[in-house]
C-alpha cells in the first residue's frame, strides 16, 4: 500500500487499483491536498497497465463528508486549475472503469461524484447528502445536470433545493447505486465486482465506457465549468460565511 498524499492511499491487486480516502478522524472531509492526492492517483491508475479499474471508497463508516468546510473559508477554490475541479476532471475523464463503495455519510462531491462513477455499492448505513442549499451554495459536480436526468426533475428539485439526507434504499430506487449491502458485505462484494470487471477484455471495456459516455461528454463538462463558476461566487457570500460558522460552533 503505497499513497498519493496523507490521506489517500493507492494499491494495486488483480487488475484493480484502489484508492482509499483515509482521514477518518475528520469524516474523511476532502482538503486541497487530499483533491491532489486524489489527482494523483487516478492518474497512476490511468498510466498503470497492471490498473484495469479504479476501485474508490472511504474509511470503516465513512465514504466522505465532502469538502472540508475550513478549507472551503481558508483556501477557496478560484477557477478550473483549482484541486477540486482537476479531481472532477479526472473522474469525469478516466478511461477506465470507476468502481465506488459507499459506506456511511457522502457528503456533497461525496454524492455527486458518484454520478461520474460507473458501478456504485453502497452499505446499509450509506447516506447521501447533497446540502449545497442549506451552505448558501449550490448544486455541484455535474449534478444540476445530471442529478434530473437521472431522477427526473421532480426528484431532483426535491434533492437539490431542501438539500435533506437519503438513504441507501432511496439511493437504490432513484438508481444512484447498483446495490445495497451489509455493512461486512460491502467492500468484498465492490472489490469482487471490480477484479470481475478487470477480467473482461481491457480495450472492448474502455470503447464500451466512452460509447455509454459519450452522448453527455460534452455537456458535462460545460455544466461542470458553469456550476463551477456560480459556486465560486457563492463561497464567499455572507449566506455561505454563515453557514460555514454555524457548522463550526454547532457544538
Ligand atoms: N469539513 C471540516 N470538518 C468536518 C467536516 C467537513 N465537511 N465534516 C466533519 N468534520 C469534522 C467535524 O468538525 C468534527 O471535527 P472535531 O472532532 O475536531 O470537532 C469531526 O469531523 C467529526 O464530525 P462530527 O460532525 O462530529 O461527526 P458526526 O458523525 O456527528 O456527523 C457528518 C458526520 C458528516 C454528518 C457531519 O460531520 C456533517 O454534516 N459534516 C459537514 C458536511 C458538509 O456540509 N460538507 C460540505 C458539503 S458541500
Amino acid at each position: 500500500m503505497s499513497s498519493t498524499s496523507e490521506h489517500i492511499r493507492y494499491d494495486v491487486a488483480d487488475g484493480v487499483a484502489s484508492v482509499a480516502i483515509d482521514r477518518a478522524s475528520k469524516k474523511n472531509a476532502l482538503t486541497l491536498e487530499m483533491y491532489e492526492g486524489l489527482v494523483a492517483a487516478f492518474e497512476r491508475a490511468a498510466e498503470d497497465e497492471a490498473a484495469r479499474v479504479i476501485l474508490l471508497h472511504g474509511a470503516e463508516g465513512v465514504f466522505t463528508a465532502g469538502n472540508d468546510l475550513l478549507d472551503f473559508m481558508q483556501n477557496p477554490p478560484t477557477g478550473e486549475d483549482s484541486a477540486v475541479f482537476r479531481f472532477l476532471l479526472a473522474l469525469w475523464s478516466a478511461e477506465k472503469p470507476v468502481v465506488v463503495a459507499v459506506d456511511g455519510p457522502a457528503v456533497g462531491i461525496g454524492t455527486t461524484l458518484l454520478f461520474h462513477a460507473d458501478l456504485i455499492y453502497a452499505s446499509e448505513r450509506a447516506r447521501f447528502h447533497m446540502p449545497f442549499i442549506n451552505l448558501g451554495l449550490v448544486p455541484e459536480g455535474g449534478s444540476s445536470f445530471l442529478l434530473p436526468r437521472l431522477a427526473g426533475y421532480a426528484k431532483a428539485n426535491e434533492l437539490l433545493m431542501f438539500g435533506e439526507p437519503f438513504d441507501a434504499q432511496a439511493a437504490l430506487s432513484i438508481g444512484l447505486v447498483n446495490e445495497v449491502l451489509p455493512v461486512d458485505a460491502l467492500l468484498p462484494r465492490a472489490r469482487a465486482r471490480a477484479r470481475e470487471l478487470a477480467q473482461r477484455p481491457a480495450e472492448a471495456l474502455r470503447a464500451s465506457k466512452r460509447l455509454i459516455r459519450e452522448g453527455t461528454r460534452e455537456a458535462v463538462k460545460a455544466t461542470l465549468q458553469r456550476e463551477g463558476a456560480v459556486f465560486i461566487e457563492r463561497l464567499t457570500s455572507p449566506e455561505a460565511m454563515a453557514a460555514f460558522q454555524a457548522f463550526f460552533q454547532r457544538k
